[in-house]
């Protein structure tokens, strides 16, 4: 703005001075023609009168002080009756008098004049010179008070586009700092902090992906915290039953040696159940790694099949339950065998341990184009509509008495649900609570 108003001015000043100039160029020319024929004869009074005449005539006309001069530069007329007879030692005079017109403004203690001078002829030879001034501070006085309203427009334009970036600036910065704010309270450990930043702009959108964030984040603490207190739980109990052994055997001076024999047996079995669940959790920390790389062979799932079921047998068989495997197309696929194997273990051994005496286990293999469907079901005691959603949840068992009994951990499908997230596949569970439940695995074959 303060450049434009630079220029504008200087644009101003020049265009309205080379008018002016001009114009009394023009004027001044018209003198000098009036009066050249005459300046030869200067001395003759009637001629005399004559240029005076047309000096001051011109110079009540234009406003102007008119001078007549003659070739050796001395004041013939002047309009204000002061110059006469002197010399006038001016450039514009001379320039004149040498045959060249002339005008230039000069400022005299605030008040600008323009100068002009013109040659005046007689018959083609330069006789002298005619010189106009007039004052021009007009011009400059309404250059001055356009450049005083442009200023007011100017200010007025910085002052409002001043209140506009304020504005802006407290609209744009408002959601930001309250988006720190919120990163500061989550740093003290409040992962559930929601920001209230809206609107379809990037700061809204960073507001929901911030609010997305929290919410992640706050499922994922809660887990951990779920995560370490089942485990301290689940590591305390054989911890409290082995004491408590340990402590009646200590109670009395000596017991009978089968008393010990029972009570021994008791501390070893609460043993195994520890190295279990510590082994199924070190297991299940490494398949949910992220970077955990599958060891892909090609492998026939039917046989693997096979080789699970008849692994899973004996143990059917103390219970009389009949494992069947009612269709096992050749289907040959890459998959990791042994976490294959370790998944569809205990998944049948589920079918196997949660289904009472005589009970009845079908396996099926189904080829379903780029899948392959791996269905489990059994006519055990069923899973209650309540406990279907967190059966893959790490330490969840439906009844924590019965399969304590039975060394379950509740880490089985947890694993098993990781492992076949990490070939791409899925697994899901239909159950009805007294009838059975059936388990169904599809994997891409590609
Ligand atoms: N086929 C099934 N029928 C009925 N309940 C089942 C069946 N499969 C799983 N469950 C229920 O789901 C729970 C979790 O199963 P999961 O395999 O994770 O643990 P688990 O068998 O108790 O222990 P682990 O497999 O570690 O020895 C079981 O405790 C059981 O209550
Ligand atoms: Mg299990």
């Amino acid at each position: 703005m303060i450049l434009t108003t630079f220029f504008i001015k200087d644009y101003l000043v020049k265009s309205n001075v080379e008018e002016l100039q001009s114009k009394l160029l023009t004027i001044d020319a018209m003198v000098a023609n009036q009066i050249g024929p005459f300046m030869s004869n200067v001395d003759n009074a009637y001629t005399f009168r004559y240029i005076e005449d047309i000096v001051k005539q011109n110079s009540l006309n234009h406003e102007a002080r008119v001078i007549a001069i003659d070739r050796m530069g001395l004041v013939v007329a002047d309009s204000y009756d002061v110059l006469k007879g002197s010399p006038l030692e001016l450039f514009e005079v001379e320039s004149a008098l040498s045959g060249v017109s002339r005008s230039n403004i000069y400022q005299f203690e605030g008040d600008y004049l323009l100068y002009t001078a013109v040659p005046t002829y007689d018959r083609g030879t330069v006789v002298g010179a005619t010189f106009m001034s007039i004052e021009a501070n007009s011009i400059f006085n309404e250059i001055n008070l356009f450049m005083e309203k442009l200023m007011v427009i100017f200010a007025m334009g910085i002052f409002i586009s001043l209140l506009i970036s304020i504005v802006f600036a407290d609209i744009i910065s408002k959601p930001i700092e309250k988006l720190t704010d919120s990163v500061k309270t989550i740093t003290f450990g409040k992962y559930d902090t929601k920001v209230d930043v809206n609107g379809s702009d990037e700061i809204g959108d960073l507001g929901s992906a911030f609010n997305l964030m929290t919410t992640k984040l706050y499922q994922v603490e809660e887990r951990r915290k779920k995560f370490v207190s089942n485990v301290s739980h689940e590591l305390r109990t054989p911890m409290t039953s082995m004491k408590i052994v340990s402590d009646t055997l200590l109670s009395a001076p000596s017991w009978e040696e089968a008393v010990y024999r029972e009570f021994m047996f008791d501390i070893n079995s609460e043993i195994d159940r520890l190295n279990k669940i510590i082994d199924s959790l070190l297991y299940l920390v490494k398949v949910e790694k992220d970077e955990i790389e599958l060891d892909y062979s090609e492998t026939y799932v039917n046989y693997l099949l096979e080789w699970v079921v008849k692994t899973i047998k004996p143990i059917a068989l103390t219970k009389n339950i009949a494992i069947e495997l009612i269709s096992n197309p050749k289907i040959q696929m890459q998959i990791d065998q042994d976490k294959m194997q370790q998944c569809l273990l205990n998944i049948i051994g589920n079918a196997v341990k949660y289904t009472p005496e005589s009970g009845n286990v079908w396996v099926e293999l189904e080829d379903a184009k780029d899948l392959i469907l791996i269905r489990v079901k059994d006519n055990g005691i069923g899973i209650p509509e309540k406990d279907l959603p967190y059966i893959f949840d790490r330490f969840y068992r439906v009844d924590e008495a019965r399969a304590r009994k039975t060394g379950g951990t509740g880490l089985g499908l947890a694993i098993a649900q990781q492992i076949i997230q990490l070939h791409q596949g899925n697994i899901q569970v239909f159950s009805t609570f007294g009838v059975g439940t059936e388990i169904i695995i599809s994997l891409p074959k590609k």
